[in-house]
């Protein structure tokens, strides 16, 4: 291997880690964070397990050829699996000895090797794994993370072969600075869900499951959205990154509704309906006052999420969201409502039909989805309407992810 080639390789690095730093989303960062590794590494697909409590969740998969297969196997994003730290697995191994392993060929382990490899991924998607390099995720203070698994390497025509230790080493040094700028986004998290946890103790119904799902169908619908409208790659990973916070907090200005009418057990009258309507101003007053990256974003969905195309929604063009004599008005109709707007009044109202509220039954998923098509036009944009409905496998498979 020429000297030229590792220069480059390690530049390549050294810009990729630049890139982690501006990177707030944990979810935006396993999937750069992954991809960068298999850039590096030329490997057809990946994952990552993030350390939760005592065990490795599974958080986040890349795979070329199943994507070239199958558009929706994005599915594969919202597996739930959780391994024990141990050495029965090959990731567990990695995790439980700080180690990292390599294998040439997952179907021919050695005989003297504690772990089995566990072959229901493989299985379930008819991918084949074949070479392995798995590698601790540890902060540079060696604390574990979690565990990054990358499959597959590739030759330049493609066929796989074995990772070299060269690999290896590119790949731990990457790792390293990945895992603290997980860390980092982590925290972001937490302190974001802890806020929507106070909005919770509130109301009951706008649960952790029920965020987290709005947050994560939003981000699909738009991916596929801005696939259609041929969006440049580089726009969609910063849309992504804000996105699903903003879109978690689009009724956090429910905090300032009274007990009367928020936890109210059955229909609102028509007078409760009117002031229930200021949770959107409420919420954008939030967001207006501090300048975070996703505080615009946040601000503008708080704001809009119960516009409705056809200009029927509410709370209309408000001049001074500050103003203590706010009158609701007409509402904004199509492209007038911003597009993140657009896409959380679907995820929200798929999820509030699909769910459990103290003043309603779940309705039957057939009948929600009849709803939506017919408020193509009318409640919602018809194009996210096809979207929504083309991505429908995915949206399931968020539903099983986010159960409860
Ligand atoms: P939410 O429960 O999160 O509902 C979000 C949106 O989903 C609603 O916005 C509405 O567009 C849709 N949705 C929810 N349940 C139904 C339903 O049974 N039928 C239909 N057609 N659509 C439904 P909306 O109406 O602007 O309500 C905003 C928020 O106001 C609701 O958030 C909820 O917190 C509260 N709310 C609305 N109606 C009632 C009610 O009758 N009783 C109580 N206690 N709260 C209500
Ligand atoms: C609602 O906003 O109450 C449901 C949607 C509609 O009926 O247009
Ligand atoms: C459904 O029919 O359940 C959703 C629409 C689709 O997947 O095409
Ligand atoms: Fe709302
Ligand atoms: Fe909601």
């Amino acid at each position: 291997m020429s000297y030229q080639l590792n220069k480059d390789k390690i530049i390549d690095i050294l810009k990729a880690n630049e890139n982690l730093s501006h990177i707030k989303d944990v979810d935006s960062l396993l999937d750069h964070v992954l991809y960068e590794a298999r850039t590096i590494t030329n490997a057809d697909a990946g994952s990552i397990y993030l350390k939760k409590g005592e065990k490795l969740s599974f958080e986040y998969v890349q795979n070329d050829t199943l994507m070239k297969k199958d558009s929706s196997s994005n599915k594969h994003i919202y597996k739930k699996q959780e391994i024990p730290i141990n050495n029965e697995s090959i990731a567990g191994y990695a995790a439980l000895n700080k180690t990292d392993v390599m294998i040439d060929d997952v179907y021919q382990l050695g005989r003297n090797v504690p772990y089995t490899f566990n072959r229901s991924f493989d299985e379930s998607s008819s991918y084949h794994t074949q070479s392995i390099l798995t590698v601790p995720l540890m902060t540079t203070r060696e604390k574990l993370i979690g565990v990054m698994q990358i499959i597959n390497a590739k030759d330049e025509r493609g066929r796989v072969l074995p990772f070299s230790q060269y690999d290896k080493h590119l790949v731990a040094l990457f790792a390293n600075q990945a895992a603290s700028a997980i860390e980092r986004a982590q925290m972001t998290r937490e302190i974001i869900l802890r806020m929507i946890k106070i909005a919770e103790m509130r109301d009951p119904e706008e649960t952790g499951p029920h965020v987290n799902r709005v947050g994560a169908i939003c981000i699909e619908i738009y991916q596929r959205w801005a696939a259609r409208n041929r969006v440049q790659s580089s726009e969609i990973k910063k849309v992504k990154d804000i996105l699903r916070i903003s879109a978690m907090l689009h009724d956090v200005g429910k905090v300032a509704i009274s007990d009367a009418i928020l936890k109210k057990k059955s229909r609102l009258s028509n007078k409760e309906r009117e002031i229930m309507k200021f949770h959107t101003v409420y919420g954008a007053r939030l967001f207006k006052e501090s300048d975070s990256d996703w505080d615009d974003m946040a601000a503008e969905i708080a704001l809009n999420h119960h516009e409705k195309w056809n200009g029927t929604g509410y709370p209309g063009y408000i001049r001074d969201i500050y103003n203590d004599t706010i009158s609701i008005g007409p509402g904004k109709k199509g492209h007038e409502i911003p597009l993140p707007a657009r896409i959380v009044a679907l995820a929200d109202v798929y999820d509030a039909l699909m769910s459990n509220r103290s003043y309603k039954n779940p309705w039957p998923e057939e009948k929600v989805i009849d709803f939506i098509s017919a408020e193509k036009h009318k409640h919602f944009d018809p194009e996210l309407v096809d979207t929504f409905m083309e991505i429908y496998d995915i949206i399931k498979a968020i539903r099983e992810k986010y159960s409860h």
